[in-house]
């Protein structure tokens, strides 16, 4: 797009909304302030998605010592040097965060450390690090201040000194010997996958009937069998009526329809979501409402404010940092005078657990819900070479097709590698591609991507490499 004359955009918050809606907006041509209160990087960067993945990468290493006697490998898996582990994880984040920092030198972007709220419509009063404050005034704005744990009203949690949220479980002095994570979604799973495979006796409570109730039902029932094989306890349909104190830990008091029963342990998480942080930014003094925390936005993410902009975790609809990058992108073109409209084709997600569950497109409830005729294919990674050698085959692809246009509409994967290969969905989904299109793409051997072609097979009635239930 060309620029005739340079416009100022000041962007508030650092995170991968923030931080990709800055660069944009400068490659556009904007002379860029962007304003952040702790770290560039934000949650994802510092407290979420890349630690916990250090995290997880660490606890790989665990699992595998325990793997590798199967294959004939002896490793001696002698203990977990948490302090390292926590180290390890520190390095990655900080290597990232001066990434995110050199990318904003290298795009001339003027970064001021200090945390902003509206004082009138376009005006901003910025308390700065040093104790001091400025006033700001800008034409366009892009508001991403991201979210925060959200914590449940349950009698004992606020007063607790052994419940942590999910940045406390990052930064834990030691190694807890049990832990109750409060809350199966998706950081639920993802740290009770690394804790337990470092030797934490993990128990999750869960208040709905199944894990991760966004994704598909049918993958989160195979996860949970999945994690209950490797001994984490699973508590479905549990609610959490009150925690106690001990001396040595605190004691969950739980109540499952007409049954109560009670956990120990050292430590609980909480992990019941999060909730867009907006509070201290007083968006009502800018003239932009809120509904329940959540900065409200038109489908250009524009506020009812002309030029003040919102994206990521702060507008609350699906709180990802690649939604909230992608926003980000179509946020700065906006500012910068174009009019595009957020509508992303799909979003692929995907949890982190062993093994791992990512999805894509829509799943068999939201099908039945809409009542779309569908078709589905299955197969399971016990059949597929690539898989069998990296997991004993644990795992399943579930692909579901329109039965009127026969085009794919969803893309479930449990299995190794679920959250890369989960792309090919993505691209199939975004490209309007047919089950015939999908088969047509020759899919390389040995590699777990032949079981997403298998699938599809399947649900025409002609899969190769496992028996075919009906002919289409
Ligand atoms: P979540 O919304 O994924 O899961 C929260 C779970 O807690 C739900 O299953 C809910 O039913 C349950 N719950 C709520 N209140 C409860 C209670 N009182 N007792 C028992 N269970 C209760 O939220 P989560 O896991 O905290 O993650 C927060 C956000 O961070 C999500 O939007 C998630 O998508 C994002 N995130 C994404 C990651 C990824 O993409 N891999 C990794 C980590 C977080």
């Amino acid at each position: 797009m060309e620029q005739t004359q340079a416009r100022s955009v000041v962007v508030i918050g650092g995170g991968p909304g923030g931080y990709v809606a800055a660069i944009r907006a400068a490659q556009l041509g904007a002379q860029v302030t962007l304003i952040e209160k702790e770290h560039l990087g934000g949650t994802c960067l510092n407290v979420g998605c890349i630690p916990t993945k250090a995290l997880l990468h660490a606890a790989e290493f665990a699992r595998s010592a325990q793997e590798a006697a199967e294959c004939g490998v002896q490793l001696k898996m002698e203990g977990v040097d948490w302090a390292k582990v926590l180290a390890f994880k520190d390095g990655t984040v900080k290597k990232l965060v001066g990434g995110v920092s050199s990318l904003m030198r290298g795009n001339q972007i003027t970064v001021i450390t200090g945390e902003a709220h509206f004082i009138k419509t376009k005006t901003l009063e910025i308390a700065m690090s040093d104790g001091s404050k400025q006033i700001m005034e800008a034409d366009r704005i892009i508001i991403a201040t991201g979210s925060v744990p959200a914590m449940p009203p349950i009698p004992g949690m606020a007063e607790s000194k052994f419940v942590i949220d999910s940045t406390g479980a990052l930064s834990l002095e030691k190694l807890p010997k049990s832990m109750a994570i409060i809350g199966g979604g998706v950081i639920g799973v993802e740290m009770a996958c690394a804790f337990h495979a470092m030797g934490c006796e993990i128990t999750v409570v869960e208040a709905l009937d199944r894990l991760a109730s966004v994704m598909d039902g049918e993958m989160t029932k195979q996860l949970a069998s999945s994690l209950e094989k490797q001994g984490i306890r699973i508590l479905l349909s549990h609610k959490v009526e009150k925690i106690e104190d001990k001396r040595d830990g605190a004691v969950l008091h739980l109540s499952h329809g007409e049954e109560t029963l009670t956990v120990k342990a050292a430590k609980v998480l909480c992990a019941v979501g999060r909730k867009p942080y907006t509070d201290t930014l007083t968006p009502e003094a800018g003239g932009i409402t809120r509904e329940r925390n959540r900065i409200v936005v038109d489908e250009y993410l524009q506020t009812g404010v002309p030029g003040v902009y919102a994206i990521g975790d702060c507008v609350g609809q699906i709180m990802l940092a690649h939604t909230a990058s992608a926003m980000g992108e179509t946020a700065a073109e906006n500012a910068m005078g174009a009019q595009i409209a957020y509508r992303p084709a799909c979003v692929p997600s995907g949890i982190y657990s062993f093994p791992e569950l990512a999805g894509v497109g829509e799943t068999e409830e939201q099908l039945k819900e809409r009542g779309v005729a569908y078709h589905v294919g299955r197969f399971p990674l016990a059949a597929n070479g690539r898989s069998l050698i990296a997991n004993g085959g644990e795992g399943l692809v579930k692909v579901l097709i329109g039965d009127e246009l026969d085009e794919v509409l969803g893309l479930h994967i449990l299995g190794p590698h679920a959250t890369e290969l989960i792309a090919e969905g993505a691209a199939a989904i975004r490209l309007e591609s047919t089950a015939d299109e999908v088969i047509d793409t020759i899919h390389a051997h040995p590699t777990v991507t032949e079981a997403i072609r298998e699938a599809v097979l399947a649900a025409q009635g002609r899969a190769i490499h496992i028996p075919n239930r009906k002919k289409r």
